[in-house]
Order: C-alpha cells, then sequence, then structure tokens
C-alpha cells in the first residue's frame, strides 16, 4: 500500500516504541508513543501526556506532529502508533482531524503493538470526506 522503504517503516516504529517508553500516563495507564516521517525525510516523535485535569491530555499523535512543527517540518508522509495493547491502537477522532492537517489522504497510518502486529490504514480510510486546510486557504 504505501512506497515507503522497508527500514524507514522499521525505523519509525522504534522511534515510536522510544515515545512510548516517555508516555506520561499516570491516570489511564495507556502508554502510547508515535512517530512520524516527514517529507523532507525526518522522523519526529511523542508520546501522550496526561494532567491531573482529565480533559488536558494530549495524545502521542497530536504531540508527534506538534513535535514535527517545532522542528520545521509541515508535511508527512507516515505515522507510526505504538502500544503495548493486545488490540492495536487506531487513532482517536481529535488526533484523526490533526494527522488530516498534515498527512495526505493517501499517506500511511500504521498501529503497532509489543507483540509486532500491525495494522495499515490511509488517513482517508480513518477520516473521510475531511475539513483541511485547503477549505481555508483556496476559496
Ligand atoms: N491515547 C493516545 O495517545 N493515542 C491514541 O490513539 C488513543 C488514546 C491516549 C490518551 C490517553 O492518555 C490514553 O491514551 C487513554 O485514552
Amino acid at each position: 500500500m504505501s512506497n515507503i522503504e522497508n527500514n524507514k517503516i522499521l525505523a519509525l516504529i522504534q522511534a515510536a516504541k522510544d515515545g512510548f517508553e516517555k508516555a506520561y500516563a499516570p491516570y489511564s495507564n495507556f502508554h502510547v508513543g508515535a512517530a512520524a516521517l516527514s517529507n523532507s525525510g525526518k522522523i519526529v516523535k511523542g508520546c501522550n501526556v496526561e494532567n491531573a485535569s482529565y480533559g488536558l491530555t494530549v495524545c502521542a499523535e497530536r504531540n508527534c506532529l506538534a513535535q514535527g512543527v517545532i522542528a520545521g517540518e509541515q508535511s508527512f508522509s507516515a505515522i507510526v502508533i505504538y502500544t503495548n495493547q493486545e488490540k492495536l491502537t487506531p487513532p482517536c477522532g481529535a488526533c484523526r482531524q490533526v494527522i488530516a492537517e498534515f498527512l495526505a489522504p493517501e499517506a500511511l497510518v500504521m498501529a503497532v503493538n509489543h507483540n509486532n502486529d500491525s495494522k495499515q490504514w490511509t488517513v482517508n480510510e480513518l477520516l473521510p470526506d475531511a475539513f483541511t486546510p485547503q477549505y481555508l486557504l483556496e476559496k
């Protein structure tokens, strides 16, 4: 499905696992890491960061993409989500919207776990007919 080299995918999985190791999730104990590949070839990562005011929690995927923006990257070809859950973790609705901001509709979203199980989607499969920057920027 994706045309990303296998060694890049392996590096993304390792980076997402590194993010997972840094997760701050004392309330849910549901640790998540994410890593994204920028169109210029840079790998950025993030983890979920919870808060005593629960609603302020930010998911790994959104923190990962924010790290990318801080690193000067605004478009990405893939994002990998790593957990130690038997059931693979798909991105939540809010993260799907943020993923659609920075990844093209055909870009890769991949969930991986500690067993090396994986599942892949395109951005468009997770959020069809997304409200994207083009609605605001191409009037
Ligand atoms: N979480 C993520 O970081 N990414 C997901 O894709 C699903 C949910 C986090 C938010 C919260 O810290 C914990 O997982 C449980 O919902």
